[in-house]
């Protein structure tokens, strides 16, 4: 797919049907983000792909949603921070936005795959943690539902106009 056309079909998917989505497309999804940029390429990032339906249904609580309840699979994104580049001035950390650029890249060879995706932040890293045990140093950032997509054809964006997000040598 033209880079242009993947841009405007990738969309939140939010129903999808139930058949589970391979390991091999999983694999391929994964390793957009593993191609992605990474601050200093620290690569402070781990996957973790979700496709037994015993573990997913103990995930369901960490997202009180009707539609996350029936996704047939996750890839929940982790950052270390200990590992991220911190910027000199000001310490700032790159964590999350390392761990951004792999899920965007994921997304849109998702798309390009066929598959449909949902970023989830709003989850509660709590109830990760209890089902996936895992170190101590890495956070669980983000969650991709991931699957193939009821309806295939994207809504129209919901978007600010260009220059209400950019100007050109001031403010
Ligand atoms: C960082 C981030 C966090 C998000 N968290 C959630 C979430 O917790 N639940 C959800 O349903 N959608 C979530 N979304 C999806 C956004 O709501 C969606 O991308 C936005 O409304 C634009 O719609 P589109 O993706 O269809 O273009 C998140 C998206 C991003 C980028």
């Amino acid at each position: 797919m033209h880079f242009k056309e993947l841009m405007r079909s990738r969309y939140s998917v939010r129903e999808y049907h139930e058949n589970k989505v391979d390991q091999t497309l999983i694999k391929q999804v994964v390793n957009a983000g593993r191609l992605a940029p990474s601050a200093a390429n620290k690569q402070p990032r781990r996957f973790v792909a979700i496709d037994n339906q015993e573990i997913l249904n103990r995930l369901k609580p960490a997202y009180d949603r009707d539609w996350f309840s029936k996704v047939p699979n996750l890839i929940i994104a982790y950052g270390n921070h200990e590992l991220s580049w911190k910027r000199s001035f000001d310490k700032k950390d790159h964590c999350d936005i390392d761990i951004a650029i792999a899920l965007d890249h994921m997304t849109l060879i998702a798309t390009e795959l066929g598959l449909g995706t949902c970023w989830v932040c709003h989850f509660n890293p709590a109830i990760v943690k209890q089902v996936i045990p895992s170190p101590e140093n890495w956070e669980p950032i983000a969650i991709l539902a991931i699957g193939y997509p009821i309806e295939i054809k994207a809504p129209e964006k919901k978007r600010k106009d260009i220059y209400d997000i950019l100007s050109f040598n001031k403010w």
